[in-house]
Order: C-alpha cells, then sequence, then structure tokens
C-alpha cells in the first residue's frame, strides 16, 4: 500500500514538473509559421468554434495541424468543415506544407485564389465541396509534385477539364466528380502514368474517346465516369490492364459491349447500366472476368446469350442484370431445356413467346415480380416436367390447359395472386408429385379427382424418368442438379438431388370451400398434405387412414367438423400433424399415436376432448377398476386403460415367470448354480463396458 501510494505522488510530481517547469521548452512550432496560421484564421468566419484550439503557443498540436517531428515546420494543414470566408495567402509562409485540405467549406463561390499554384511542394490538394466556382487558374499547373488532387463538388461553371493537369506527373489520384465540367476529357490526362484512380462522374462531359485512345493508363485502377453524356461505342479499354472498378453509369454510350472488356481480368465492378448498348451479352464478355463481384447491365437493350451449362468464372455478390422485363424473343432458342430465372427483379409479363421452347423440360421464375396471367403459349411446351413460378405477382385463373401438360410433376404456383377455382383438368397431370397452390386467392371447392394422381397414388416410390430429369451435366462433366424451392413441414426450401421423393399437396391459405374430397385417399403415396388456412366444412375423410405415408398432415384453420377418425391413428409415417382450429369434437381417439402430439395440434376445437386435451365428460363419470369412484382427479380414461393391461399383464408375467424361474431353481440343485455363476460373468462383462464408456465419454 505504502509503495503504491509513494509511486502515484511520484508520477504526480513528475507530471507536474513537465507541465509547469519544462512547458515552453517543448514548443515544437516556428513562430513564423504559428502568426501564418492565425493570419489565415482571422480571415475565417468559424461559427462552430472549430478553430477555437489555435490559440496556444504550440502551434503543431492545433486540431488539423501537423508539424514534422525533426524540424518543426507544418507539413498538414487539414480544415474540413463548417468555416467560411477568404483563403489568406498567408498560407504561403507554409513553405514545408505538404497536405493541404479544405473539404466542405464554404468560401464564398470565388475561383480557387491563383496563389496556391505557387505551393510548389503540396503533395495532397483537397478542396472538395469549398464552394469554388469559375474558372480553374492556370497557375495551378505549377503545382508539379501533387499525388492527389481532389477539386469535385464545386461548380466549374461548364468548362472543359484543364489541360494542364496532365503535366502533374505524380498524380495518383484524381478527382473532378460532380464539378460542372463538360467538354471532352482531355487526351493530356494520358500522361499521368502513376494515376490509380480517375473520377469524373456528375459531369457534363461528352467524350472520353481521345483520352482513352492516346493513352495506356496500366496502374489505373478505377474509372468512374458515370452520369455524364459520353455517347458513341464504349471505347476498346485493353490498354488499362489494372482496372478493378470501371463505371459507365448513366451515359449515351451505343453500340454493343466490346469483347475487349472480357480481357479486363482484374475487374471486380462493371457497371454499364443506363446506357443505349444493344446487341448480345456471350460467354466471351466474361471469359476472363474471373474476379468480377458486382455487374450491373441494366436498362440497356442487351440479350444474353449464354448457354444452359454456363458456368461463369466470376461469382457475383450483387447481380442485378436481370433488372428487366424478360424479352419475348424466345422462338430464338428452340432446343432450351432448362430455363432458371428465379431470384431476379424480373417485372412485366411471361412471355408468350416461352411457348416456342419446345424442348423444355422445367421452368424456374421463382422470386421475382412477375405479373398478369400464365401465358396461353405456354401449352405448348408439351415437354414441362417442372414450373416454379412462386413469388410472383401473377393474377387471373388457374388455366384449364394446365391439365395438358401431361409430363408435369412439380407444379409450384405459391405466393402469387390467383383467384377463381381450381380446375379439375389439373387431375389430368397423372404424374403430378408437387402441387403447391398455397398463398392465393383461390376460392369453390376442390374437385373430386385425386384418384387419377398416379404417383401420389402408387406404392412405388419414385417415377423412373424424374431421377434422370432431375440431372444435368455441367462443361466439365459433373453432374448438376436442378433447384426448386417447396415447402416442406412449414419450411421453404431448396430442393435437388431429392425432389423426386417430394411428394406433397399443398393448398393451404386461400379460400377454399366444401369438404376435403374422397378422393384424396387414393394418395397413398404422399409425404405432405396441408390444407391449413381455408374454409372448408364437412368431415375429416375416415378412409384418411390410407394414406400411409403421410408424414405432415395440416388441415388447421378451416371450418371441419365432426369426429377426429380413429383411421387418422393408423398412419404411422405421421410425423406433423395440426387439427387446431376447427369445429371438431368428440374424443380424440385414445390409446394411439395421435396422444404422442401436444395439446396445441388440437386447440380451438370446441368439442374436442381426451388425451392430450382435458378429459372427456363422460369418462369423469366412469367409473373404473383401479378408481371405482370416478374421481375427477383420477388419470386419463386411456391411460387408466393402458394401465390397467399394464396391471393384468404384470400380474400374470409375475406368477409366470417369477415362479416359474423360482420354482424350477427350489427343484433342481445344478441349475441354481449355473444361474449365479452366470449372473457373475454378466456382471463382470457389464462392469467392464460401463467403465470403459465412462472413460471414453470424459475423454470427448
Ligand atoms: C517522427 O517522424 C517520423 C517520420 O515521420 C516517425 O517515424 C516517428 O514516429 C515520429 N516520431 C514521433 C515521436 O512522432
Ligand atoms: C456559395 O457562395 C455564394 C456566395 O456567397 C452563396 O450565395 C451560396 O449560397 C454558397 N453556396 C453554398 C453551397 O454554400
Ligand atoms: C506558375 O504558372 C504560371 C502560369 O502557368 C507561370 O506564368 C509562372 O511562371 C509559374 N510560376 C512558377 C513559380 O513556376
Ligand atoms: C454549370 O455552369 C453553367 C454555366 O455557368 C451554369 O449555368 C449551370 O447552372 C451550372 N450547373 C450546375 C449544375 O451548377
Ligand atoms: C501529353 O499528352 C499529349 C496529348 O496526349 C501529348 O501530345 C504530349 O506529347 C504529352 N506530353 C508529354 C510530356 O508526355
Ligand atoms: C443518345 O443517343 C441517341 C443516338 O445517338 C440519341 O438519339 C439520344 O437523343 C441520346 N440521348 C441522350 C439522353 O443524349
Ligand atoms: C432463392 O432465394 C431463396 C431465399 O433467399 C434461397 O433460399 C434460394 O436458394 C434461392 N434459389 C436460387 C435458385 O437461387
Ligand atoms: C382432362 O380433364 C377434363 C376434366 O376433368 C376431362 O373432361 C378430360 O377428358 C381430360 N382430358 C384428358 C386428355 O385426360
Ligand atoms: C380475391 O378474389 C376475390 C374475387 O374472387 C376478390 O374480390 C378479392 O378482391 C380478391 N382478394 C385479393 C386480396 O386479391
Ligand atoms: C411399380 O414398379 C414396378 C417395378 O418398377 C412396376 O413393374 C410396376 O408396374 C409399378 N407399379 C405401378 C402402379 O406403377
Ligand atoms: C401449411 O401452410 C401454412 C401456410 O401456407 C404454413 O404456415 C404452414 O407452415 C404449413 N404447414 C405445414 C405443416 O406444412
Ligand atoms: C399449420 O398451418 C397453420 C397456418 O396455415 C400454421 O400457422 C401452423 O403453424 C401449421 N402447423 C404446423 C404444425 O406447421
Amino acid at each position: 500500500m505504502i509503495s503504491d501510494k509513494r509511486i502515484a505522488i511520484k508520477f504526480l510530481l513528475v507530471i507536474l514538473f513537465r507541465v509547469f517547469v519544462l512547458g515552453d521548452a517543448q514548443v515544437r512550432c516556428i513562430e513564423r509559421e504559428r502568426e501564418a496560421l492565425l493570419s489565415f484564421k482571422s480571415g475565417l468566419v468559424d461559427a462552430y468554434g472549430i478553430l477555437s484550439s489555435w490559440q496556444s503557443n504550440e502551434c503543431c498540436e492545433w486540431l488539423g495541424v501537423e508539424c514534422s517531428n525533426t524540424t518543426g515546420h507544418v507539413t498538414t494543414l487539414k480544415c474540413a468543415a463548417n468555416l467560411r470566408g477568404k483563403i489568406g495567402s498567408s498560407l504561403l509562409e507554409l513553405h514545408h506544407l505538404k497536405h493541404l485540405e479544405l473539404t466542405r467549406n464554404d468560401f464564398g463561390g470565388i475561383p480557387i485564389p491563383e496563389f496556391i499554384g505557387s505551393m510548389k511542394q503540396l503533395q495532397h490538394l483537397h478542396l472538395k465541396s469549398c464552394n469554388f466556382s469559375g474558372t480553374i487558374p492556370p497557375q495551378l499547373a505549377n503545382l508539379t509534385n501533387l499525388r492527389s488532387l481532389d477539386l469535385s463538388g464545386n461548380d466549374f461553371g461548364h468548362f472543359p477539364v484543364p489541360e494542364f493537369i496532365g503535366s502533374m506527373k505524380q498524380l495518383q489520384h484524381l478527382y473532378l466528380w460532380n464539378s460542372n465540367f463538360s467538354g471532352i476529357v482531355p487526351p493530356q490526362l494520358g500522361n499521368l502514368t502513376n494515376l490509380r484512380s480517375l473520377d469524373l462522374s456528375f459531369n457534363s462531359l461528352s467524350s472520353v474517346s481521345s483520352f482513352i485512345r492516346g493513352s495506356a493508363l496500366e496502374s489505373l485502377e478505377i474509372l468512374g465516369l458515370s452520369y455524364n453524356q459520353l455517347n458513341g461505342l464504349i471505347p476498346d479499354l485493353r490498354a488499362f490492364s489494372s482496372l478493378t472498378d470501371l463505371r459507365l453509369r448513366r451515359n449515351n454510350f451505343t453500340g454493343s459491349i466490346p469483347l475487349s472488356i472480357g480481357q479486363l481480368s482484374k475487374l471486380q465492378i462493371l457497371d454499364l447500366s443506363y446506357n443505349s448498348l444493344e446487341g448480345l451479352v456471350s460467354e466471351s464478355h466474361f471469359i476472363m472476368l474471373d474476379k468480377l463481384k458486382s455487374l450491373d447491365l441494366s436498362f440497356n437493350s442487351l440479350n444474353l446469350d449464354t448457354s444452359l451449362n454456363w458456368n461463369p468464372p466470376f461469382q457475383l455478390s450483387t447481380y442485378p442484370l436481370p433488372t428487366a422485363v424478360v424479352p419475348n424473343c424466345w422462338e430464338k432458342m428452340p432446343n432450351l431445356g432448362y430455363l432458371n430465372l428465379a431470384n431476379n427483379s424480373f417485372f412485366g409479363e411471361i412471355p408468350q413467346s416461352f411457348g416456342n421452347l419446345q424442348q423444355l423440360v422445367a421452368l424456374q421464375m421463382h422470386g421475382n415480380g412477375f405479373s398478369g396471367e400464365l401465358p396461353l403459349n405456354l401449352r405448348l411446351c408439351q415437354g414441362l416436367r417442372l414450373i416454379d413460378v412462386g413469388g410472383n405477382k401473377l393474377t387471373g385463373e388457374i388455366p384449364t390447359w394446365i391439365g395438358q401438360l401431361h409430363e408435369m410433376q412439380f407444379v409450384n404456383l405459391r405466393r402469387n395472386k390467383l383467384q377463381g377455382s381450381i380446375p379439375p383438368e389439373i387431375c389430368n397431370l397423372t404424374r403430378i408429385q408437387v402441387l403447391d397452390l398455397s398463398i392465393n386467392n383461390l376460392s369453390s371447392i376442390i374437385p373430386d379427382c385425386f384418384n387419377n394422381f398416379a404417383i401420389l397414388a402408387s406404392k412405388n416410390v419414385t417415377y423412373v424418368t424424374s431421377v434422370t430429369f432431375a440431372t444435368s451435366y455441367d462443361i466439365n462433366g459433373n453432374e448438376q442438379y436442378q433447384y426448386s424451392s417447396f415447402q416442406w413441414k412449414g419450411k421453404e426450401s431448396e430442393y435437388s438431388k431429392n425432389l423426386h421423393l417430394l411428394k406433397l399437396i399443398d393448398f393451404s391459405s386461400n379460400r377454399l370451400t366444401g369438404n376435403i374430397p374422397k378422393s384424396f385417399s387414393n394418395m397413398r403415396n404422399l409425404n405432405s398434405l396441408n390444407l391449413s388456412r381455408n374454409s372448408l366444412t364437412g368431415y375429416i375423410i375416415p378412409d384418411i387412414g390410407k394414406m400411409e405415408t403421410v408424414n405432415s398432415l395440416n388441415l388447421s384453420q378451416n371450418q371441419l367438423s365432426g369426429k377426429i377418425p380413429t383411421r387418422l391413428a393408423q398412419i404411422h409415417a405421421l410425423g406433423v400433424l395440426d387439427l387446431s382450429n376447427n369445429n371438431l369434437s368428440g374424443k380424440i381417439p385414445s390409446g394411439t399415436q395421435l396422444q404422442s402430439f401436444i395439446a396445441s395440434a388440437y386447440a380451438g376445437n370446441d368439442g374436442l376432448c381426451g388425451n392430450p386435451l382435458p378429459k372427456c365428460p363422460e369418462d369423469r363419470l366412469r367409473p373404473s377398476a383401479t378408481n371405482p369412484g370416478g374421481n375427477v382427479n383420477a388419470k386419463d380414461d386411456s391411460s387408466l386403460s393402458f394401465m390397467q393391461e399394464v396391471a393384468i399383464s404384470m400380474v400374470f408375467g409375475f406368477i409366470f415367470g417369477f415362479w416359474g424361474v423360482i420354482g424350477s431353481f427350489t427343484l433342481k440343485k445344478s441349475w441354481r448354480i449355473s444361474f449365479f455363476n452366470l449372473l457373475d460373468v454378466i456382471g463382470d462383462w457389464l462392469y467392464v463396458r460401463i467403465a470403459l464408456f465412462v472413460s471414453k465419454w470424459r475423454r470427448n
């Protein structure tokens, strides 16, 4: 304790000594430069007290001021934001100033002061958003040591970019965006061979071609020319071999995308959106772009021309290319077998020309913004086996012609705005395995024709051809599976390899009325049935027990009435059951697996009772063997009868087992001896096993 105190006191003394005795002796600031800074400050209106620290003798410690720690000269001046007034020429006294940054101040709309051109030693000049206007003084041409120059966010009055910037040979970063420059990008900028970033976005530049043609800026990594008025063809950028970021958004480039873009092997961001580009975008455009992360070609008139099994060399983290309307020109791809446009931002109607895709096997358009009706011509795609248009904004009715697509196995119309009734023609799809019409606005009764669904009715687990259908091959001959999202046990998941094993019907969240059709019970091979959240009435079909393979059954939120059929208990595969919020009544069939579901599976049915819900009234009153008084607190009826059975078998078991063995032992000595020897052996064996298990478990 004492030594701690001593150390603390010593420490305090040292600090006091430093502050009061050494004090000024530490000052590095050169007085002449301090006065220059104060003079600079006096020209400014500092409404927010930003320069309040600019008082002490030690100017090197003022906010925004940095000095050389060997010579004490001011090397950096950064006064960023919220000052107004005049830039005093006293800054010329700062002969060693290398870094001058005055961004986001308001210098009243005057031109950049000429004297700045005399600060030849400057390496970094940042005058972004300083409310400068007019022409840029030619004196700045003298700043040949500049490494970075930022004049963005000023108003240089629609004048051209000064040619003399091309003489600042050391420049690595040049930012001139949003500064009201017009005309051509001067070819002289092509002399800036050290340039790494050039941003000229948000100006009124009309041409970049003479700059790009004359230059080979091999170190240029970032080229921003978005939001200008550049027109003509996109120039050949092959000489810009270090480009990682190329942005030409919102110009007026015409013609097709040059193949030379595909040579820019370091490209990570490519934005050509909002131009007047047309023609084909092919695989060769991307041949060397294996680093591409963001690609935007939207709002042009481009057509994607890539083969089905194209394996792009890149993996995008953002991919807004298909923000677009799907072009109506599919007649040009008569051999297309598999089309996946899922999870994009496509909108508009599904084109009629899809009808020309006579070889089409799978059409996946899940998760877009498609609207309108399913196009009539789609009925011509007679080979279709999978159609997934879930999660769009499709309207109209489910077309009757869907029944003509006889090969169909997987239909997903989930989460659209379809209305009308389920057409009976749908039952012509005898090979159907998945029929998901959930979350629409379908009304009227469910047609009673589900005995037609041969695959769902057949005990044969898979439809043989579905296996080959689900497989395709990529360029390298590797097996590839097509994906589709389907709802399974309340979760939307992707299915690929095992798609052919899925057998489900989901009509949930519609406005369907009437009874559950009797023919449902024919679907003996179904895995999952979801009819929840409709307005179905009537009984649960007694034959439901025939659907032996149903693993998940959701009939909740309807107006089903009557008893729960006992045959429901015969479905041994049942893992998920929800009968809640109906008008079901009577006793839950007891002594079955129906008791293994939690009470909420039966909740919201006023007339329903029995385990796992509270006891039925008649059971409360009925006396029984172990509970002669019919006590209300007694265990549930079903478990009582179960317990009775157990008790009875125990009694008989005891009599026959115990007395059978003991009786024999009493009578025969040799049996007695061998029995107890065997017990010893079993005991030893058990001991060793348990010890081994325990030590193994501990190690883990
Ligand atoms: C002084 O400057 C040099 C070079 O700029 C730097 O490496 C060093 O860390 C500085 N020393 C102090 C005490 O700031
Ligand atoms: C620029 O300065 C002019 C003249 O003082 C003033 O009218 C204008 O509001 C300023 N503009 C900005 C963006 O500060
Ligand atoms: C600075 O540039 C101007 C105009 O380009 C020129 O006349 C002048 O001689 C230059 N001054 C210095 C010190 O180089
Ligand atoms: C650009 O400069 C012209 C000419 O001074 C002027 O009329 C125009 O308003 C400026 N545009 C912008 C966006 O500042
Ligand atoms: C700078 O570029 C211009 C135009 O591209 C060219 O004519 C000139 O020779 C170049 N100057 C230097 C010093 O490289
Ligand atoms: C773009 O170029 C086309 C063809 O040259 C022209 O018709 C159109 O007006 C231009 N659009 C703009 C916004 O400059
Ligand atoms: C579509 O998006 C969903 C949800 O983000 C995702 O689970 C699924 O894998 C995507 N499907 C495809 C084909 O990209
Ligand atoms: C399709 O279904 C309708 C209505 O159920 C039926 O009249 C028609 O005969 C069926 N067509 C074929 C080819 O099975
Ligand atoms: C559902 O369809 C009915 C007509 O059957 C229509 O009146 C109603 O507006 C639709 N609801 C929605 C949410 O689209
Ligand atoms: C079931 O499969 C067997 C052998 O694959 C086949 O012979 C039989 O016809 C199939 N039955 C049905 C109803 O498809
Ligand atoms: C049935 O569908 C409803 C709504 O469409 C969904 O919330 C629920 O998870 C599904 N249940 C099962 C068991 O699939
Ligand atoms: C059954 O469907 C309803 C709504 O349609 C849903 O809220 C519920 O969670 C589903 N039950 C199960 C067990 O998934």
